[in-house]
């Protein structure tokens, strides 16, 4: 016990230090601006929350709640301020004179004043909060300071995909206080595929009592060879559910963006109604390459991932059928923006059916390109008569962009740069630029099954951190068409909950620091080496898993040389670095890293540093290798 008490110590002593020392007071994101003041603010049961405004009744509460979490006392409120009274004053005078979402705190030794309104106090509230020590303690000190923040993009946003796999409304009432904490706002929400169909639309039951079950699920890496695991495997939510957890999100100023897949992506829908396909007798298409390869008996929600054929037909049949399941959608999702999808439609189907080259023809079209610009446009118009504005991926650029269409450039940057020279509206989620959170940190062996990527396709935190959404090539009256930047969380590798977190953290706080921080404040060093160490140790201890980055200063390949020192820091506050140099794997027998050492390495030998990173709580890094290298003939230099 004694020692439990003594480390625990230890840890709370670290994030302290590591927050003190730090220019940006450990925030995540980092504010616009940040001035350190002399002294401190003590907070303790004396100190009254003085908040005159009912709109900010609901952020008092919540920063009263955290206080009772940290100070063990609640403080009490009043909506005046009697002179001379030590309080933290919360005021939305002044708050229109912020930039949209902004917010000022002033913490002097007598008070700490914070300026904001709705969504600008809750992040005004978010940044506070980061600010207070993480151990229980009856007096809370915190560094005096001006801070004056706000967004650089309005439109910040985290995707999951939950028809690969599906989680809980709960796991996704988690997922967006993790999104709120870190001053994300817009939660894309893929609810549709074509491994199944995951939210209630009461004009058409069998979306879910069909649409939403597999009879198993592919074993491994697409195409793969393990065939599927013939687990029926199932999920949606009910309307209740939607309704709960979009309110849920919006007290948190998190918009939910609903993802409803046309026209392709369909299986799952087509599972259901075969009439909604070109060929509603033909069977099932399981997919390319695989040992299974063929067709399955009807029609079928798919087990296997990519992309396949079996597509909505553009019949006025379908169009119905999809403006009935919107007319649901828009009453569950006050979003100003439905996502139609867009992306990966194949055209064989549409080529081959004689309806829809007669199509093509009577209205005149070039191609199927022109008849997938021929959909979007319909549905576009459709919800634009029902006061919503449509956001498809950048393939709705092709054959012809819908005239008010956001686009959501995924396939690289090109399909942002074309659609904000047209003066659309552009957010930015390229996969190459490491906005693909699916893919996966490290080529370590020890890294868990993902979506199989190259070299381009790796996403890490640094990776994240170093991309400007805003493309440097276009002209400077386009740029302001870029709204903002989204990470994508594709799940077909993505079995559980743990593993949802393990694939974007810290990914998502390197998104929130290019979303909302602004580009001057960037500063890669100070956020690996100060602030994120901090924020994972937290994570750490709030039950949240996450991907423990390896040790700050060891690069990974071959140090050549006959001396070398080792010098590295802890990527996470409170965390052990262990390491061998004897070729075996390092675990807690390794030897523990303090302090920088000397590493001698004989003329014509190698030594090899292997590292691993453990936290508090007992994760893991991968195990990052160095070959300090002297002139050894088994070494390939690349
Ligand atoms: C996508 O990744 N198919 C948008």
């Amino acid at each position: 016990m004694k020692k439990l008490y003594f480390l625990l110590l230890i840890s709370a002593f670290s994030l302290t230090v590591f927050a003190q020392s730090d220019e940006n007071m450990g925030i995540i994101p980092v504010p616009a601006s940040i001035k350190k003041n002399s002294g401190q603010f003590v907070l303790d049961k004396t100190v009254v929350l003085v908040s005159a405004e009912a709109t900010n009744a609901k952020n008092a509460d919540l920063l009263n709640a955290f206080i009772v979490s940290k100070g063990g006392f609640a403080l009490r409120t009043e909506k005046a301020l009697t002179k001379g009274q030590k309080a933290i004053v919360l005021t939305a005078v002044g708050a229109d004179d912020l930039p949209a979402e902004g917010y000022s705190i002033n913490i002097s030794t007598n008070e700490i004043k914070v300026v904001g309104k709705d969504a600008g106090l809750f992040y005004a509230i978010q940044s506070l909060m980061q600010l207070m020590p993480e151990k229980k303690n009856d007096k809370i000190t915190i560094q005096a300071a001006t801070i004056k923040d706000y967004p650089r993009f309005g439109y910040r946003g985290l995707h999951l995909d939950v028809a690969r796999h599906f989680y809980t409304s709960s796991f996704v009432k988690k997922y967006i206080d993790r999104m709120a904490a870190y001053k994300l706002n817009t939660f894309h929400w893929h609810l549709t595929d074509d491994q199944g169909w995951r939210i209630e639309i009461k004009k058409y039951p069998k979306l879910t009592t069909i649409g939403a079950s597999r009879n198993g699920t592919i074993v491994g890496n697409y195409p793969g060879t393990g065939g599927t695991d013939e687990v029926p495997y199932k999920g949606h939510y009910t309307q209740e559910e939607i309704k709960e957890v979009v309110a849920y999100a919006a007290s948190k100023y998190i918009t939910v963006v609903p993802e409803i897949e046309m026209p392709g992506h369909a299986s799952a829908a087509i599972a259901a109604y075969p009439e909604l396909s070109c060929f509603p007798e033909r069977d099932t298409w399981v997919g390319e390459n695989a040992p299974w390869s063929g067709t399955r008996k009807g029609k079928q929600v798919q087990q296997t991932w990519g992309v396949f054929d079996d597509v909505f037909v553009p019949s006025e049949n379908t169009f119905k059928f999809l403006e009935g399941v919107l007319d649901e959608v828009i009453t569950l999702f006050p979003s100003k923006y439905i996502h139609i999808g867009g992306d990966e439609c194949p055209k064989a189907y549409w080529k081959e059916s004689a309806f829809c080259q007669q199509l093509i023809k009577e209205l005149n079209l070039k191609d199927e390109h022109g008849l997938q610009s021929y959909f979007i446009q319909r549905m576009e118009k459709y919800l634009n008569a029902k006061g919503k504005s449509i956001i498809g991926w950048d393939e709705i650029l092709e054959g012809g962009l819908a005239p008010n269409a956001t686009v959501m450039s995924w396939r690289g940057v090109d399909g942002g740069i074309e659609a904000a020279k047209l003066n659309h509206d552009v957010i930015m989620t390229p996969g190459s630029m490491g906005l693909y959170f699916d893919h996966k940190s490290s080529a370590s062996p020890d890294e868990p099954l993902t979506i199989s990527g190259l070299q381009s396709g790796f996403s890490n935190y640094t990776k994240v951190y170093n991309y400007d959404p805003v493309p440097s090539v276009l002209p400077a009256e386009q740029k302001k068409f870029v709204r903002g930047v989204q990470g994508n969380v594709w799940t077909e590798y993505i079995e559980s909950a743990e593993k949802v977190e393990y694939m974007i953290l810290p990914k998502m706080l390197a998104l929130s620091e290019i979303a909302w921080g602004q580009l001057d404040r960037k500063n890669l060093t100070n956020f690996t080496e100060e602030r994120l160490p901090l924020h994972l140790a937290k994570l750490d201890g709030a039950g949240t898993n996450y991907w423990v980055p390896t040790p700050i200063g060891q690069a990974a390949g071959i140090l050549n040389g006959k001396e070398h020192t080792i010098s590295l820091k802890t990527p996470v506050a409170g965390a052990k670095i262990y390491y061998t140099l004897d070729n075996y794997r390092p675990t807690e027998t390794g030897a523990l890293y303090t302090a920088p050492f000397k590493v001698n390495v004989p003329e014509g030998k190698k030594k090899i540093l292997k590292t691993v990173v453990i936290t508090p709580t007992g994760k893991r890094s991968v195990v990052l290798e160095t070959v300090l290298n002297n002139g050894a003939t088994d070494v390939k230099t690349k």
